[in-house]
């Protein structure tokens, strides 16, 4: 057991270790804090072999890590949040994994909407970004509810990207823009980056700062491709998802949040020699 984690079996230790985050997160929040964040929950299926765990719970757990990164991300008041979910690639793991992943995505989704859970403590709007089509019947149903219930929500963005690709992100953009080129709503001499990007599923979203991908495994497997762009910082952090504690993440941010206040300095700086 990770040693936090184990800390934390202690109702005392808890109650310290959740005052000393608190505390780490209001001094986070007086510097610069990202606006976007993506994470890769990298390294279930592993992590549930070294424990001898059914690949079941190797997911299960990964989702209860999710659930205390969540927090952290909005309580340090980032805006929104993308995390891959689950790839169109996965619809080729075998039947029992599939479906296992889509019961732990159901249960979570309506976990996620209950009254003084996630989504309301934080005004969550959450969003399922995807191929809508590949996803089973009782599953949209959640996905439906989750939506529709935090849709006025307006503090903060949970994209959860399920079932989805970036090439596919891409692909859907072109589409659209070729049918409204054909009803003659777009001249194809005007489709440009930025008219991909108003129909990528992150249209609204504000520029990705950060993408996390846990496990050591350092690529990017077709999630945000077109949203890394040249100032997003990307993290690969050499440990499984579901070992990927607090204190990793709060380092990521700290050395992002160092990073900008030395370019606005820097740029305040050259300001100031411009004045001069
Ligand atoms: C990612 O972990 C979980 C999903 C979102 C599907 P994996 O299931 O890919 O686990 P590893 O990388 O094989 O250990
Ligand atoms: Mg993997």
């Amino acid at each position: 057991m990770a040693i936090t984690s184990w800390i934390r079996t202690f109702p005392l230790m808890q109650y310290l270790v959740s005052w000393a985050q608190e505390q780490f997160m209001a001094v986070l929040k007086t510097g610069p804090v990202p606006q976007h964040i993506a994470f890769v929950m990298d390294g279930n299926r592993r992590f549930a072999r070294r424990r001898k765990l059914e690949v079941r719970e190797g997911h299960s757990a990964g989702f209860e890590s999710l659930s205390y990164i969540l927090e952290m991300c909005y309580q340090v008041g980032i805006k929104v949040v993308t995390v891959y979910a689950f790839s169109i690639e996965n619809f080729k793991r075998p039947a029992v994994e599939v479906d296992a992943l889509m019961e732990i995505a159901r249960t979570k989704l309506l976990q996620i909407i209950h009254h003084g859970d996630l989504a309301d403590r934080f005004g969550i709007s959450i969003r399922v970004l995807g191929q809508r089509s590949m996803i089973p019947s009782d599953v949209l149903a959640a996905v439906d509810k989750c939506t529709e219930m935090t849709k006025h929500n307006t503090t903060a963005i949970l994209n959860i990207c399920f079932p989805y690709t970036s090439r596919d992100d891409i692909a859907t953009s072109m589409r659209e823009i070729v049918e409204l080129s054909k009803e003659h709503k777009v001249d194809p001499s005007q489709i440009d980056e930025k008219m991909l990007e108003q129909h990528m599923f992150t249209k609204d979203c504000p520029p990705l700062d950060i993408l996390v991908r846990t496990s050591g495994v350092e690529r990017l497997s077709d999630f945000m491709l077109w949203q890394c762009h040249q100032d997003c910082t990307i993290e690969f952090v050499d440990c499984l998802w579901p070992e990927f504690e607090a204190w990793r993440f709060g380092a990521i941010l700290l050395k992002w949040s160092r990073s900008k206040s030395i370019e606005y300095r820097k740029s305040e700086l050259e300001q100031e020699q411009k004045l001069i």
